[in-house]
């Protein structure tokens, strides 16, 4: 027996000698220490020695399996510090390599132009304001002259939470929470998403941003908003921008006027940006109408105003000659970091 366990041992230590990888010593440890491994056997069959002789023989039998697993060990952590070498060796970092460099984000075209309207109007003694984007219909429509069945209301067909509340299909709502606050002298500009159930294509959104324009104080005339529009014209476009308003209509001003600024590619001859027209269309205005006025509280007798109303896209979009407004939603960082 003690013949047989010397042979299985230096056998065993011969193939783990032999091994020059770690499966070929997994295989060796399955052929001698495994379930069905020669080792195994011989404990097996112990039953069949004499029982005076089983401790000694058992005794015998975990000595070798202790040793070959000692070997073993030994064997394997060696293979296993070969193999870290070899891929440490592969693996080198070359520390003379750039870094990567984390993705940066960057700043809307919406943003930009937003900050620049805002530094334009604060530069003129106006305040930031903003109000909700979910409405009474009451602040939406019914304030601002439009009363249920009134056509305009049919152009801004929009998304009703119910009967009474909507998502502002315009910032003008904003003009009737600061009306009502009864503070006057007023000037203040108010930004904001606006929501309307159009289709989107290379000019319609479903939603999209205006930044509303209400002043409020005694003597207010319409001199007084043409000149403050020409000068954000003139500062947003370019000193050389001339302004020609048009007359509109509106709901909620009278007289109201579109303002159309000529065109910063062609200085007005006409081109393909302007479509030939000389002039771009680029916001709504007027003098606040007296009903708007008294329907929030304020004495129309003693009080005028002028309001407007610009859409933010439209100036990003004229501004960084972006064709398609689609292009403004991706918020694909390699079309963004371009302005
Ligand atoms: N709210 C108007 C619209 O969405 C734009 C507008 C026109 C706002 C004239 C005004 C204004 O404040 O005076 O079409």
């Amino acid at each position: 027996m003690k013949e047989k366990l010397k042979n299985l041992k230096d056998s065993a230590l011969e193939q783990i000698n032999a091994a020059q990888h770690l499966e070929a010593l997994n295989d060796v440890r399955v052929a001698f220490l495994g379930k069905k491994g020669e080792l195994t056997s011989v404990l097996k069959s112990m039953k069949d020695v004499a029982p005076e002789d089983r401790p000694k023989v058992g005794q015998l039998v975990n000595e070798a399996r202790e040793e070959i697993e000692r070997i073993l060990e030994e064997k394997k952590a060696a293979f296993e510090k070969k193999l870290r070498e070899e891929k440490m060796k592969k693996e080198t970092i070359d520390v003379t390599l750039p870094a990567k460099k984390p993705m940066m984000g960057h700043r809307h075209p919406n943003t930009i132009a937003l900050e620049e309207i805002e530094r334009i109007f604060v530069g003129m003694g106006y305040e930031v304001l903003e109000g909700p984007e979910v409405e009474m219909d009451y602040y939406n429509f019914e304030a601002l002259n439009i009363p249920a069945n009134h056509p305009a209301k049919d152009e801004q067909d929009t998304f009703y939470i119910n009967k009474d509340i909507v998502l502002r299909t315009q910032t003008s709502s904003i003009q009737v929470h600061e009306l009502e606050k009864g503070k006057v002298p007023i000037r203040i500009i108010a930004p904001g998403r606006v929501y309307r159930s159009d289709e989107v294509d290379a000019t319609h959104s479903p939603t999209f941003h205006q930044v509303e324009g209400l002043v409020v104080d005694k003597n207010v005339t319409f001199a007084d908003l043409k000149g403050t529009l020409q000068q954000f014209a003139k500062e947003i476009f370019g000193e050389d921008t001339k302004v020609k308003f048009r007359p509109h209509h509106f709901p909620f001003t009278e007289p109201s006027a579109e303002m159309d600024v000529s065109c910063f590619k062609c200085g007005g001859k006409g081109c393909r940006f302007c479509k030939g027209e000389g002039w771009i269309e680029i916001l709504g205005c007027g003098m606040v109408h007296p009903h708007v006025l008294e329907m929030s509280g304020i004495d129309p007798e003693e009080y005028v105003g002028f309001a407007f109303g610009v859409g933010l896209e439209r100036i990003a979009l004229l501004k960084y000659e972006i064709d398609d407004m689609r292009l403004l939603y991706e918020n694909d960082v390699r079309f963004l970091k371009q302005f």
